[in-house]
């Protein structure tokens, strides 16, 4: 069997293939569902095109997959986030390095952003859809929403005649965009609505990409039906919090190995990201202090016993700032500047924009020191009697998959099954007109479930209601136990 792939290292496959052997040990979610729905195949003819970080957790959930009856190619949706072993793995699969019969990736670490967006049309290219749509993706799932907006903007463009020229205002990413959707429309000019026409329905990761979703949805402008998975409790009160409260100090100590301990660290964002960020450094050792807009999760903070503060009140005392908010121009070039000597300063939330990273780089005199790979020092006034700098990790991209190794597989098995599940149900349903260009969560009994799944490797003893008590609580002895309304 020969497919098309580009990964960094295919010799790497077995290296990868242990690491993927002890992590399906911790991820019984997966595991559990590859056992469930092994034999009845719900995704059979499902053509999915994943773009998600591709790490070891990410080869199970690949895997699991195809054990599920899917086709899928693969991309990461973060230039520094691939495992290459990972990926070699899943590429050989159970052929050999000479001859893989496994699943086409196409991801590496260190990507360029003209190679990001490469990456991203290949996954929703498969072969022999330029003759015949047909065999093209029926399915996303996706990561931040890049390959949701690649799509949803190549429709726009063939519906507007084409894709517009560069405007002296575009930033680099848009342009590098704009080529990439140039370039793929060569041999076809309606090919990103040929596309859209067999996509039943995207499955959504994470916090960012589900605002894009919505947004889309709003506007009316949603072409499929979309499951926003991060808001399952299961993977935002989990993943989010207790994956970043590993992952972060995990990415700092393998940049930086500075203690944390005793240091100030500015933790901007108290939402789910940030509360396990700040567990983590405080659970080290630090003096933690939040800055937040809500109001709500401000008020939180303080009684989690954080200092809450403006960035600006604080930005000469933190030693390490780390940014978990979602939004953009969260710290400024200036605020770089205003820092102490060798403060360390990184983004843990989806997109680069958090940190001025522009800005920096147009400050006056500034040099860039690559101290290793996605570990780099900015000089400020160099040479002179004041001269400092700041150690920015992963050139502002979310440091905990850029400098370790993101989130480990058991939180992740708790991501993935609803990613799993949310698969399943709008590939299975497709035809029953129950979901519609819209934007949905899954049902809390299925939220339960994907906990259920991951109690018995604990060792949790679960409690069971009475059929009275059930009744006095009016729910079901079986679940699902909470309300809508209920935010756990
Ligand atoms: P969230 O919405 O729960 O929390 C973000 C918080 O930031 C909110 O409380 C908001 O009020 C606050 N905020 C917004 N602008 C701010 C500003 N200028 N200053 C201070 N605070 C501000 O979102 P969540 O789930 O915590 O996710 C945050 C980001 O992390 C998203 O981009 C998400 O996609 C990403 N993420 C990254 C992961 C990783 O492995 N690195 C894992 C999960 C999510």
């Amino acid at each position: 069997m020969s497919f098309d792939y580009k990964i960094a290292d295919i010799t790497l496959a077995e290296a990868g293939r242990h690491q993927i052997r002890l992590a399906e040990h911790e991820m019984p979610g997966l595991m559990s569902l590859r056992a469930e729905f092994g034999e009845a195949q719900p995704l059979k003819g499902a053509r999915i095109a994943g773009s998600l970080h591709m790490t070891v957790q990410t080869a199970v959930l690949i895997e699991t997959l195809v054990a599920l009856g899917a086709e899928v190619r693969w991309a990461s949706c973060n230039i520094f986030s691939t495992q290459d072993e990972a990926a070699a793995a899943v590429v050989v699969g159970n052929g050999t390095v000479d001859s893989p019969a496994g699943v086409p990736v196409f991801a590496w670490k260190g990507e360029s952003l003209e190679e990001y967006w490469w990456t991203a049309d290949q996954i929703l290219s498969w072969p022999g859809a330029a003759e015949n749509p047909e065999l093209g993706p029926n399915m996303i799932l996706d990561d931040g929403g890049d390959a949701t907006m690649l799509v949803h903007k190549g429709v726009e463009f063939e519906a507007a005649g084409g894709v517009p020229s560069d405007a002296e205002d575009d930033s680099e990413e848009w342009r590098i965009f704009l080529h990439r959707l140039r370039e793929s429309r060569a041999v076809d000019a309606q090919k990103w609505t040929k596309i859209a026409a067999q996509i039943q329905g995207v499955t959504e990761e994470t916090t960012t990409g589900v605002h894009r979703l919505y947004q889309l949805a709003e506007q009316g402008k949603l072409l499929f039906p979309a499951i926003n998975v991060n808001d399952s409790v299961t993977k935002s009160k989990f993943d989010n919090k207790y994956g970043i409260r590993h992952s972060l100090p995990d990415g700092i100590n393998r940049a930086t190995d500075v203690l944390i301990g005793g240091k100030v660290a500015v933790v901007c964002g108290y939402g789910d990201v940030g509360k396990g960020a700040a567990e983590a450094l405080r659970g080290q050792g630090a003096r933690v202090i939040v800055t937040e807009i809500d109001p709500i999760c401000a008020l939180q903070a303080a009684m989690d016993g954080y200092q809450v503060a403006k960035l600006d009140s604080v930005i000469a005392e933190g030693d390490i700032f780390i940014t978990t908010t979602g939004n953009k121009d969260v710290i400024m070039a200036e605020q770089m500047l205003a820092m102490k000597n060798k403060a360390i300063v990184g983004n843990i939330g989806h997109f680069d924009n958090e940190i001025d990273m522009a800005g920096l780089g147009r400050v006056n005199g500034v040099q860039k020191i690559e101290i290793k790979p996605q570990v780099h020092e900015w000089v400020f006034d160099a040479g002179q009697d004041d001269e400092r700098s700041i150690i920015v990790l992963s050139e502002g991209r979310l440091l905990n998959l850029g400098n370790a190794t993101g989130h480990p597989s058991f939180v992740m098995s708790n991501s993935f099954a609803n990613q799993t599940i949310a698969q399943i149900e709008l590939y299975t349903k497709r035809d029953q007109d129950e979901y519609e260009k819209q934007v949905y969560v899954l049902p809390k009994i299925l939220d339960e479930k994907v906990a259920r799944l991951h109690l018995d490797a604990l060792g949790v003893e679960l409690s069971e209601l009475t059929k009275e008590q059930a009744e006095y609580l009016d729910v079901d002895v079986a679940g699902p136990y909470k309300a809508e309304q209920y935010r756990y």
